[in-house]
């Protein structure tokens, strides 16, 4: 299957979790890791994220001048199945285009309201619905699409349900954790999300380093890709 080059990466806990344990945002990235990020992001000019993290953190999707010297506008891609998003998201009104996924059945008033919501910026918003089957969305087509559409890299960010349907689809290329030197507890989203599997997924450590601020970067690679 023709799709981008993938790079998954967390900033994750000590103890795994990825924010608090209600789900809300936790900065768990200092500068050295924020500037890590926010160049990866320009060197991939594309991220992707899935609804849950815009919902519950808003984020604005864009490589920082505080990290990034001259930073150009990158693309935005979300992955939207039911639509859920809100309209007046702040990724909406940022520089760069906005791909939304949605899927099939989501309601026409949805893509009307984010369309007439964000009237100044509807040049660079395109909304993609695909079919779900049995309420599964259907990410490799979501791929292929996004390739023919000339992206052929990109930087996914999660949150764990997204991370985990890209890891168990074998849809990634390389996975990068940070874990931050701090510990939360709870049950708060982890690393990853979805159903899990009885079946693990093996996966191969490339590199960790330790970083300056306490934290430690662990650099994975896939093992093989099941089919
Ligand atoms: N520390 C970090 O690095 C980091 C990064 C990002 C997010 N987060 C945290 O993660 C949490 C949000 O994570 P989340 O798991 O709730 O949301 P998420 O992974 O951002 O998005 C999940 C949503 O993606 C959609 N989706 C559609 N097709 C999918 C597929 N094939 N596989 C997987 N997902 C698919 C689903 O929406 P539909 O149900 O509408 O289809 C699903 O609900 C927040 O607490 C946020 O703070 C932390």
């Amino acid at each position: 299957m023709i799709r981008p080059y993938i790079h998954l990466n967390c900033a994750s806990t000590a103890d795994g979790k990825l924010s608090y344990a209600d789900g809300t945002r936790l900065r768990i990235s200092g500068e050295w890791d924020m500037k890590r990020v926010h160049t990866l992001r320009q060197r991939y000019g594309a991220i992707l994220v899935g609804a849950g993290t815009i919902t519950k953190d808003d984020p604005k999707l864009t490589v920082k001048g505080d990290y990034v010297q001259d930073p150009l506008p990158i693309t935005k891609v979300i992955i939207d199945g039911s639509g859920s998003v809100s309209p007046s998201s702040r990724f909406f009104k940022t520089l760069g285009p906005s791909i939304i996924f949605i899927g099939s059945e989501v309601d026409h008033t949805w893509t009307d309201e984010v369309l007439r919501r964000n009237e100044g910026r509807k040049d660079d918003i395109t909304i993609i619905p695909l079919h779900t089957k049995e309420g599964v969305f259907p990410l490799k087509k979501a791929l292929a699409k996004l390739h023919h559409m000339g992206i052929d890299r990109i930087l996914v960010e999660g949150g764990p349900t997204i991370l985990w349907g890209f890891l168990n689809n074998g849809l990634w290329d390389r996975f990068t954790i940070y874990h931050g030197p701090m510990l939360v507890g709870g049950r708060g989203p982890g690393i990853t999300g979805g159903r899990g599997t009885f079946d693990p997924l093996r996966i191969k450590l490339e590199n960790v380093m330790k970083t300056e601020e306490g934290g430690v970067l662990l650099d994975y690679l896939p093992v093989m890709v099941r089919p």
